[in-house]
C-alpha cells in the first residue's frame, strides 16, 4: 500500500548536511524526514447520518471492518444513544489489536450530492471535512500511521486528509512543529485496490498543488523575494517543465514599461517567469498568469500599518499558477500549458512611480497611474500582453487584485470576469468537484469608461470611485486581452482561510488552485490544447 508523507520534517543534524544546504531546506521549507521513527496506527471510518438507535449506517469499508472485529464498532457507537451528527466524531481505542486508535467521522446523509444553490458537491464537501477533522484528533493523541476510509469517494477523502494535515511551521523550532503523519487509503476491504489506489494517489497530487501554494503564498517577503520564487519554482517544478527565468533587462527589451513601473521602487529585482509544461504537442497552450507581487506596500500610495503583513500573500496568483502547475505535470495530463509569472516588490523609495506618472505599457498603451497601490493590474497587462504572442486557446489569470472583490463575495467564492459563457461553464463545473468555488462578475462597457476616462494618458489605472473596484480593475485588465477565451480570476477575497473552509487551517488559503486543475482536467479531455 502506497502511504503518503504528509509532512517532511527535518533531521538536517542528523543527516549531517552541510550548514548551507541546512539553512537554504529550512528557508525554502522543503525538508527531509527521517524513517527511524515508531509508527503509532490508526484507523478512520466513516459513517453516514442516521436518525436510528439501534442500528449504523457504515461505508463499505467500515461495515467490513465492523464485521471483522464481530460488532464491536457498531455495539460500542450504539452504547450512546445519540446517534452521530454530519462532521461529529467518536474515538475508540482497544478495539482492534492492529490499531491504538479507530476513530469514527460522521460523513453526512447518504445519497447527498450537488446542491444547485450552493454551487457545491455536498457529499464531497462532506467527506473532505469529515476525515480532516478525524485525522488532525488523531494526530493530536499522537498516532501518526493513519488508514482512511475512502467514504465512498477516494479523491476527495485523499484531498481532505492532505490539506488538513498541512501547516507552515518551517521556521518554528522543531519541538513546536506539528508531527509528521503519515496517511494511506484504507484498501484492505476493497474489490478493486488498484483504482483505489489511483483515486487516492489524483486526491493527493491536488492538495499538493493547492499546498505548495499555501507554502508559497506563507513565506515571509524577506525570504521569498522574486529571485527566491524564481528558484524554488526551479526547484520545484524543472524536472516535469522548461522553466525560464527571465530578468529586468529582458522586460526592458520587451518595453515592458508597466511591469517595470512598480518593480522600481524596490532594491530587490524583478523577475519574469516563462514555465511551459508539454503534456500533448500542440500550437495553442493554455496560458495561465499570475500576480506576482512579493508584497505590496502600496508604494507611495501607502497602506495602512495594520494588517500589512498579509500583504506577503499578494503572490497568490503566481503562487496558484505554480501550485497548479506541479498537479498537472504530476498527473502527467495530456495538455499543453504556459505560465507567465511577473515578480516584484511593491515598495516606496526615491525611485518609485509617484502618483500621476504616466507609464507605457507593452502593447503601447499609455496608464496614468493615479494610485500606486493599484500595481496588481499593471504587471498583469504587460504579462497578459506577452502571453497573447503564444497563440493561446485560452488565457486564464489569477491576482489578489482587490479589496473590493473581498467587500463583494468575502471568501464564499473567486470573482470570475470572463467574456466566454463555454469557458464560464467549464471553470464553474471543475469548481463543483473542487468545493472550491467560483462566482461570475460583469465585464460591462460600463467599467470600461471609469478607467478610460483619464486626462493625461490613454487608461487610468484607477476607475474613480470606489465603486464597483473589482469590476473596473478586471475592465482595466481587458485593455490588454485579445483572446476569446479569457477568464479573470479576482482571488483577494479567498487569499486566507479564517475558519471559512473547514477542512483548510488558519492561514494562506491557496485557493483556487484545486479548481484550475480540474479546470485545466477538462480542457485536456474537450479540447485540442
Ligand atoms: N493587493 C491589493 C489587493 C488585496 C487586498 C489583496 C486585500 C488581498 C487582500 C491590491 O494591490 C490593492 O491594493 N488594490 C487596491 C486598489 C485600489 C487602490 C484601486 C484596493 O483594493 O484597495
Ligand atoms: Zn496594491
Ligand atoms: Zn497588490
Amino acid at each position: 500500500m502506497a502511504a503518503s508523507i504528509v509532512k517532511r520534517v527535518s533531521r538536517v543534524k542528523k543527516l549531517n548536511i552541510s550548514h548551507i544546504s541546512a539553512r537554504y531546506k529550512l528557508l525554502t521549507g522543503f525538508r527531509h524526514f527521517s524513517t527511524s521513527k515508531q509508527w503509532n496506527k490508526a484507523l478512520v471510518l466513516g459513517v453516514y447520518e442516521n436518525e436510528s438507535t439501534d442500528s449504523i449506517d457504515f461505508t463499505g469499508t467500515a461495515r467490513k471492518f465492523d464485521e471483522k472485529a464481530d460488532g464491536k464498532i457498531s455495539q460500542l457507537l450504539l452504547t450512546v444513544k445519540k446517534p452521530l451528527k454530519c462532521g461529529k466524531t467518536r474515538t475508540l481505542h482497544a478495539v482492534d489489536p492492529e490499531f491504538s486508535s479507530v476513530l469514527v467521522t460522521c460523513i453526512g446523509k447518504r445519497g447527498e450530492g450537488y446542491d444547485e444553490l450552493e454551487t457545491v458537491d455536498k457529499g464531497r464537501e462532506s467527506i473532505r471535512a469529515a476525515v480532516a477533522k478525524a485525522v488532525l484528533q488523531l494526530r493530536e493523541l499522537g498516532e501518526n500511521e493513519i488508514e482512511v476510509d475512502s467514504c465512498g469517494d477516494t479523491e476527495a477523502s485523499a484531498e481532505g486528509c492532505h490539506l488538513a494535515l498541512f501547516s507552515y511551521d518551517d521556521l518554528k523550532a522543531e519541538k513546536s512543529r506539528k508531527p509528521t503523519v503519515r496517511i494511506s487509503c484504507a484498501t484492505r476491504y476493497s474489490q478493486d485496490k488498484n483504482s483505489m489506489e489511483k483515486e487516492w494517489r489524483k486526491g493527493a497530487i491536488l492538495a499538493e498543488g493547492q499546498n505548495l501554494s499555501r507554502r508559497l503564498m506563507e513565506m515571509p517577503a524577506n525570504l521569498l523575494t522574486p529571485t527566491k520564487f524564481a528558484e524554488i519554482i526551479k526547484e520545484q517544478l524543472a524536472d516535469k517543465c522548461e522553466v525560464l527565468v527571465r530578468d529586468k533587462d529582458w522586460a526592458e527589451s520587451m518595453k515592458m514599461g508597466s511591469f517595470l513601473s512598480v518593480a522600481r521602487g524596490s532594491v530587490e529585482p524583478p523577475v519574469f517567469l516563462e514555465i511551459e509544461y508539454k503534456g500533448r504537442q500542440s500550437d495553442s497552450p493554455l496560458a495561465l498568469v499570475g500576480k506576482g507581487v512579493t508584497f505590496d506596500t502600496g508604494g507611495i500610495s501607502i497602506k495602512p500599518s495594520q494588517g500589512m503583513d498579509a500583504m506577503r500573500g499578494d503572490m497568490g496568483g503566481a503562487a496558484c499558477v505554480a501550485g497548479s502547475l506541479l498537479s498537472v505535470s504530476k498527473l502527467q495530463l495530456p495538455v499543453h500549458v504556459k505560465a507567465f509569472i511577473p515578480l516584484c516588490e511593491n515598495m516606496p523609495s526615491g525611485s518609485a512611480t509617484k502618483p500621476g506618472d504616466v507609464v507605457t505599457a507593452m502593447n503601447g498603451k499609455t496608464i496614468q497611474v493615479d494610485n500606486t497601490d493599484a500595481e496588481g493590474r499593471l504587471i498583469l497587462a504587460d504579462a497578459l500582453c506577452y502571453s497573447e504572442q503564444f497563440n493561446p486557446s485560452l488565457i486564464l489569470d489569477m491576482a489578489t487584485l482587490t479589496g473590493a472583490i473581498d467587500v463583494a463575495l468575502g471568501a464564499g467564492a473567486a470573482g470570475v470576469f470572463t467574456n466566454s459563457d463555454d469557458m464560464w461553464n467549464k471553470l464553474q463545473k471543475a469548481s463543483v468537484r473542487s468545493g472550491d468555488r467560483v462566482w461570475r462578475m460583469p465585464l460591462f462597457n460600463h467599467y470600461t469608461k471609469k478607467i478610460t476616462e483619464c486626462q493625461l494618458a490613454d487608461l487610468n489605472n484607477i476607475g474613480g470611485s470606489r465603486s464597483g473596484g473589482a469590476c473596473t480593475a478586471a475592465a482595466f485588465l481587458k485593455e490588454f486581452v485579445n483572446n476569446k477565451n479569457w477568464l479573470h480570476l479576482d482571488i483577494a477575497g479567498v487569499m486566507s482561510n479564517n475558519g471559512d473552509v473547514a477542512y483548510l487551517g488558519k492561514g494562506m488559503s491557496g485557493r483556487p488552485t484545486r479548481t484550475v486543475i480540474e479546470f485545466i482536467n477538462l480542457m485536456s479531455k474537450e479540447t485540442n490544447n
